[in-house]
């Protein structure tokens, strides 16, 4: 099919979409998601109104080490495999990956969150940190990444500036990972930008988001709203 023909079927596609399913503000509720079985991993849509249940606890939990880091903390075995491909083709070109935060708990989150409750106030916490429940790590399918021997990603002016985070934003999704908040998209995503965290869905539905992202600038929040029934 002729490129700009496709790239405007799509545009079009994601504008009927958009009216059809109109993407809901930012509201914060708390709405049990619909796709919340331990296989809806990849689609299970977690955003400020639809959470995981406080007993959600992801099956095949393995250690990072699997994936080559020096790492005891826990990720989806489903992940494991393009993860280490990633780290390595990451190394391999001068400019090493590390993970910053892993699988969090229902419990460690509610921490998390109240964490930054108290040290900035509830009105930026919600912005930066998810209710307990709300939370894509409690899937253990997010990473958030920071460079090799780098600092934390948070502490940098802008993480995707840096090499390692620049090539992440360009590349992750050929692995699998995409990063749910990215920068001018608070209104869709309802977090402030996060350069560094990143949620696998795997090869197959990252090239479809891929696709709709280039053609109108589709966040993952909303490419997991047309997923959802
Ligand atoms: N920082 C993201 C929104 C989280 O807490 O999951
Ligand atoms: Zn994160």
């Amino acid at each position: 099919m002729n490129r700009n023909f496709k790239t405007l079927s799509l545009a079009f596609f994601a504008l009927i979409t958009n009216i059809v399913f109109a993407l809901p503000p930012c509201e914060y509720k708390d709405v049990i998601t619909p796709l919340h079985q331990p296989d809806h991993w990849a689609v299970s849509l977690l955003d400020v109104e639809y959470k995981l249940p406080a007993d959600y606890v992801p099956t095949n939990l393995v250690a990072l080490t699997e994936a080559g880091f020096n790492d005891e903390r826990f990720v989806k075995q489903e992940l494991i495999a393009d993860l280490k491909q990633m780290n390595e083709d990451a190394l391999a070109l001068g400019h090493g990956i590390d993970i910053q935060s892993a699988y969090r708990s229902y419990a460690y989150q509610d921490s998390v969150f109240n964490y930054w409750v108290d040290k900035e106030g509830m009105d930026n916490a919600l912005l930066t940190s998810a209710r307990a429940g709300h939370s894509e790590h409690q899937l253990g399918t997010v990473l958030d990444f920071r460079s090799v021997d780098g600092p934390a990603p948070w502490d940098l002016e802008d993480w995707a500036e840096t090499p390692a985070g620049k090539w992440m934003s360009e590349n992750a999704w050929e692995y699998g990972f995409v990063m749910s908040y990215p920068k001018g998209k608070q209104e869709e995503s309802c977090y402030s930008y996060e350069p560094w965290h990143y949620r696998y869905i795997g090869k197959e539905f990252a090239a479809q988001w891929k696709t709709m992202n280039d053609a109108t600038g589709m966040t993952l929040r909303e490419w997991l709203w047309t997923q959802k029934p």
